[in-house]
């Protein structure tokens, strides 16, 4: 075993200069002593200076106002996002398209995922109006803070679909230590009791409180109980938020039609749903190597390569995972419209 981590541990030296995070798989990066002597909390600091930096090329993508208010705010939120008619065109164009699903279950909520690859394109061809729209990508690209095309799904939320716990996806947490962006583009109405996008503005900011708590459970996250943070998803109850100096989290009720871009390395989650619900929206996620000092250069941006890298990792993981050397919680449940009933066995 001791042999073992001399051999391993120039890789878990070298992933600092990636967006690894896991404190419970890295020992360097999990190291108690070592972020005791700041090593989390300069890698974090680090990764936010380069992102704004980045993002500061990237100005020019967005407007001046979604700028202002994303700066501000950690999430841009712009209703009435598309033209009503093409909203609906696309809308009843998704609904109506059984297309290759994934899921996966967690506590009471089936997450349903489809990807927007060259195939799901030519069935729904409307959705090249949003994939093209100049706010649409701009937006994804400044909050990401890389020029890159984002992994772009269409997103089922099922929930209360049995008498589980909640999933542990409503705990207020951040996604990383690193500036990250996930887009929702609602399809659904979304009431404050369905499970609406909850975030806390201003907390995608380094402040001082934020950076006093993150310092304190890089220090435990390792050892601590909770499976989630000790992976490199810190949560924190509302309490510690209050303590850290920020507003009340603010939960997005929000109707159909509208667009929020949220960098959720601010603190986030998936408000309580009252009743069984289903929330349908495209769905979007961007992450690359934190530490770029450029904005471009991504060969998985090329059109014709970036719409199938979806199914691509699908087939990937499927295949190690019957080799037995990872867990793909993402199965695939065969061809189902976006607001059927789970595929997977639930009860
Ligand atoms: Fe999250």
């Amino acid at each position: 075993m001791k042999a073992m981590r001399y051999l391993m541990a120039p890789v878990w030296v070298a992933a600092l200069a990636t967006g690894a995070k896991s404190f419970r798989d890295n020992p360097v990066i999990g190291s108690p002593a070592l972020n005791r002597r700041g090593l989390y909390v300069r890698r974090a600091k680090l990764a936010h200076g380069m992102a704004w930096h980045r993002r500061g090329r990237l100005a020019r993508m967005i407007s001046a106002e979604d700028r202002a208010a994303f700066d501000r705010d950690g999430f841009v939120m712009r209703p009435d996002f598309l033209p009503r008619e093409k909203f609906e065109r696309l809308r009843d164009a998704i609904f109506a398209h059984p297309a290759p699903a994934r899921e996966m279950l967690q506590g009471d909520t089936v997450t349903r995922r489809y990807a927007v690859d060259p195939g799901f394109i030519a069935a729904v061809p409307e959705i090249r109006t949003l994939l093209s729209d100049p706010d649409w990508r701009g937006l994804n690209r400044y909050v990401g803070s890389f020029d890159q095309e984002p992994l772009t799904y269409v997103q089922t939320i099922l929930s209360h679909i049995n008498n589980s716990k909640p999933d542990p996806q409503t705990d207020l947490h951040i996604d990383t230590f690193h500036p990250t962006v996930k887009a929702f583009y609602f399809l659904t109405d979304v009431k404050e009791d369905e499970g609406p996008f909850v975030y806390v503005p201003g907390s995608h900011r380094l402040t001082p409180g934020r950076l006093k708590w993150e310092y304190e459970q890089s220090i435990l996250a390792a050892s601590g109980g909770d499976r989630l943070s000790a992976r490199g998803s810190l949560r924190a109850s509302a309490a510690e938020i209050e303590r850290m100096g920020f507003a009340a989290p603010r939960a997005f009720a929000v109707p159909a039609n509208t667009l929020v871009v949220a960098d959720t390395v601010g603190f986030h989650a998936r408000g309580l749903s009252a009743r069984p619900t289903v929330r349908v929206e495209v769905w979007t996620y961007g992450r690359r190597n934190p530490f770029l000092p450029w904005t471009g250069l991504d060969p998985w941006s090329i059109p014709g390569l970036a719409e199938r890298r979806i199914p691509f990792v699908w087939d990937v993981r499927d295949f190690l995972n019957r080799k037995g050397l990872i867990s793909q919680p993402w199965k695939d449940v065969g061809l189902l419209r976006p607001q059927d009933p789970p595929g997977l066995p639930v009860a």
